[in-house]
């Protein structure tokens, strides 16, 4: 069977759907190469010491693992000098990160949480790194933090990796959604998956459920029929699946249906994701995949963001469930 790789997929794109112009493929290519740089340090494990804490905290008061940093300097040394991005945003870094003079500056902004779920680094479970591209505002002379603050729908590109078993790639241009897996090998992305599809249905939901006492009612609502199963008003029974590293969960919902929340709560007033490069990617991705994404109230491609770091409620995934409980929050 013919392989085809992710430079080949984006020039695909680029001549057939012309979604990819020249300097976003070049850019998406950039990423992608930091990433497997990422992949090969997380894959080493302890003998990098990659779970060590370097005594930091970033801007959400989390405390940073030696690789959290090292994943923000490959992305921000990888990107900073090609000329396609005006400036960056990252979990990492408090303010947006401008391209430095010496380098030409372009017309993009890339947001990223350069490694998601580290909390699960020292037990060897999967973490991933998530990125979302935006065009800077037209007319946009100074690129501050106002040029970041668009709504999710303004998304060119997105995409996350997943350093698992293997390392994929799932990513979206805004005409469906590709996974590509990487060949350690050749040090290349191959496209296993040309278009991504999540069923409108499910029977398997994701949740922390030690974030129950806080639950709002019309989650508690949604889960508790779940849990009833096929002797409840469900009428079938249901799995349940929590990680605990966002691109893990979202992959597998990606790959086998089911719904994904982290709603917000009495504990997480304002939710406990990150609205500009958690949520909004991951909604782009699963739209574009056929399914649904919502804080409970609204479709998170359509919030207005207020701030860089701000947090959200998030429920995602196929598409049936996603609405079941959104409507919950509108009779509720
Ligand atoms: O935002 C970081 C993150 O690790 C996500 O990847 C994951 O979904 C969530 O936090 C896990 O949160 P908790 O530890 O509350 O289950």
């Amino acid at each position: 069977m013919k392989r085809v790789t992710l430079t080949q997929y984006l020039i695909e794109q680029q001549r057939s759907a012309g979604t990819v112009s020249p300097e976003l493929r070049l850019l998406l290519e950039v990423i992608a190469r930091a990433c497997k740089m990422i992949s090969h340090a997380v894959g080493k494990g302890a003998l990098a010491g990659i779970g060590d804490v370097v005594g930091t905290q970033n801007v959400q008061g989390e405390a940073q693992k030696k690789l959290d940093v090292v994943a923000n300097e490959v992305l921000v040394e990888a990107n900073e000098w090609g000329g396609q991005l005006a400036a960056m945003v990252s979990e990492e870094m408090d303010r947006p990160y401008l391209i430095p003079s010496r380098y030409p500056s372009g017309q993009f902004l890339l947001l990223m949480d350069p490694l998601d779920g580290s909390s699960n680094l020292d037990v060897n479970i999967s973490v991933g790194t998530i990125f979302s591209v935006l065009r800077c505002p037209d007319g946009c002379t100074t690129i501050d933090e106002q040029a970041f603050l668009q709504p999710g729908s303004r998304q060119v590109a997105a995409g996350f990796t997943v350093y698992g078993a293997s390392t994929i790639l799932v990513l979206t241009v805004g005409s469906g959604v590709a996974c590509f897996t990487l060949d350690k090998e050749l040090g290349s992305f191959v496209l296993t998956q040309g278009s991504l599809t999540i069923p409108p249905d499910t029977h398997e939901f994701a949740i922390n459920v030690s974030n129950q006492r806080n639950w709002e009612p019309p989650v508690r609502r949604y889960i508790d029929e779940c849990l009833a199963g096929r002797t409840g008003t469900r009428a079938k029974d249901f799995n349940m699946r929590w990680v605990a590293s966002m691109v893990a969960d979202v992959y597998r919902t990606l790959s086998r249906g089911g719904i994904f929340l982290y709603p917000r709560d009495a504990k997480h007033r304002d939710g406990r994701l990150r609205l500009m490069y958690e949520a909004n990617p991951m909604a782009f991705i699963v739209e574009q995949a056929g399914g649904a994404a919502t804080d409970g109230r609204q479709r998170i491609l359509d919030l207005q963001p207020a701030a860089l770091h701000e947090r959200v409620g998030v429920i995602l995934g196929s598409k049936n469930e996603v609405e079941r409980v959104t409507r919950y929050h509108r009779e509720t």
